[in-house]
């Protein structure tokens, strides 16, 4: 019986996602390095025209969102509640453009970040419908039925 409960107690949890990737110093590379560019190739402007001039709060936040959402940490909702990320995010418009733009540049976070392919290719198939759930706007169709 005593036995089993050590068995039990010592019986290795499967890793989680956040662990996968290498915990928080990878998780905030990979933060650090979507801002960072971002900020830095133009094929982003529009993207990074809708954020604040200064990129360290958010950069914040999305390392504290993915932490959480990574399995890690839930840093984001300790300091702010429920992400709700889409309600979030309405104030900015987000059409396809916008949200093949953000996938581009995480992509290219997760290969400068992330060393496990596997690893990496698994986060943004994950990252993919949550960037289509933040679209909230119509490409090419500025009027709508009914208008
Ligand atoms: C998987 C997809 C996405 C994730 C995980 C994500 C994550 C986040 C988080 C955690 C925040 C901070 C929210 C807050 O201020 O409380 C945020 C803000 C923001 N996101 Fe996203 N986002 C995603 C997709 C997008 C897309 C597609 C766009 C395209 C425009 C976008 C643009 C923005 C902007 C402009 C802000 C405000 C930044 C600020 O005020 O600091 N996001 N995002």
């Amino acid at each position: 019986m005593l036995s089993l409960i050590r068995r039990h107690l010592t019986r290795k949890q499967p890793k989680t996602a956040y662990e996968k990737m290498g915990g928080e110093p990878v998780v905030r590379a990979v933060a650090h390095r979507f801002y960072q560019l971002m900020a830095s190739d133009s094929d982003y402007q529009d993207l990074l025209a809708l954020h604040p001039q200064d990129l360290a709060s958010s950069e914040e936040k999305l390392f504290e969102f993915l932490s959480g959402w990574l399995g890690g940490p839930p840093l984001f909702e300790q300091k702010y509640g429920h992400p709700m990320l889409r309600a979030r995010h309405l104030p900015f418009r987000i059409d396809k453009r916008q949200r093949n733009l953000w996938l581009h540049c995480m992509k290219r976070a997760l290969e400068a970040e992330v060393k496990d392919r596997q690893v990496r290719r698994a986060m943004l198939e994950a990252l993919i419908p949550l960037a289509d759930h933040m679209r909230n706007s119509e490409e090419g169709c500025p009027v709508r039925a009914g208008s």
